[in-house]
């Protein structure tokens, strides 16, 4: 007769990739959650982590630089009206205000979804949603994003064109992108400007190579989300329709991984 084993109670504990659960705590994209853990703040009950190491979000004690990470929080979405001069970045090594000196420290590791320059303003998604934040800074992310620039001239129909087709930024030439001259003066000019790429300094590098200088430019639309009526340097929750809008991107991201 075989032995009965009897009742064994087998407790099966979800692994999950360190980076993963960095990201998914909000403390940062999973690439930046890498690069963290490779700076070796990152300590798993007590012992410096490496990269590729596993856990369990239920049972180890996560902690950067000695500080307890969860990765329960709840995720916000928040669109801010970020007023020039502030940066995007969370810390500046000159000590100019940031983004986040605008949003209460209520909302959790918040941190912004790309950037827009200090002197630039405008709209600017502010999450703790690690994968939401990798899948809209992927360069393959491709959402419209849609300017007001004021233009210290009035550009020739041929500079236009040169804009729409494509400008040469030190040998990177820009994808097809759409301008359109919404009010004029004599020697100033408002041009309502649509990109798809996230280059640096973009707006102001295409017209300023076409020998325009930009005197002010603000971010009105990313996507479906509109800046509307929101004041400068106020901010707000996004409607689940826009935080849906958004979370369609991550599935076109995995979609592209899989076609490689
Ligand atoms: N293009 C720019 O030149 N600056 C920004 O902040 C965003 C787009």
């Amino acid at each position: 007769m075989p032995k009965s084993r009897g009742t064994r109670c087998i407790t099966i504990l979800m692994m999950e990739r360190l980076q993963k659960f960095l990201s998914r705590a909000g403390v940062a994209s999973r690439r930046k959650a890498e690069e963290i853990i490779l700076q070796g703040r990152v300590t798993v009950n007590g012992q410096t982590a490496a990269l590729g190491a596993k856990v369990s979000p239920e049972s180890d004690a996560v902690a950067i630089d000695g500080k307890a990470v969860k990765a329960d929080i709840k995720h916000v979405y928040l669109m801010l009206h970020k007023p020039e001069g502030y940066i995007t970045t969370t810390k500046d090594q000159f000590n100019r205000p940031t983004v986040l000196d605008l949003i209460p420290d209520s909302y959790e590791r918040v941190y912004p979804i790309g950037r827009l320059d200090f002197d630039t303003s405008g709209l600017l998604i502010l999450t703790n949603d690690g994968n939401l934040t990798q899948a809209l800074t992927h360069p393959s992310h491709q959402a419209e994003k849609v300017y007001i620039a004021k233009l210290g001239a009035v550009p020739t129909e041929e500079a236009l064109e040169k804009f729409r087709k494509g400008v040469d930024l030190n040998g990177y030439v820009t994808a097809p992108a759409g301008i359109q001259i919404v009010k004029r003066d004599e020697s100033t000019c408002s041009a309502k400007i649509t990109i798809h790429e996230g280059k640096n300094r973009q707006v102001r590098r295409m017209c300023e190579a076409l020998g325009y200088t930009v005197l002010f430019l603000k971010r009105v639309a990313e996507g479906k989300l509109y800046l509307g009526d929101l004041p400068r340097g106020a901010y707000r929750e996004l409607t689940q329709d826009e935080v849906k809008h958004l979370k369609g991107y991550e599935g076109q991201k995995s979609e592209r991984s899989k076609k490689g």
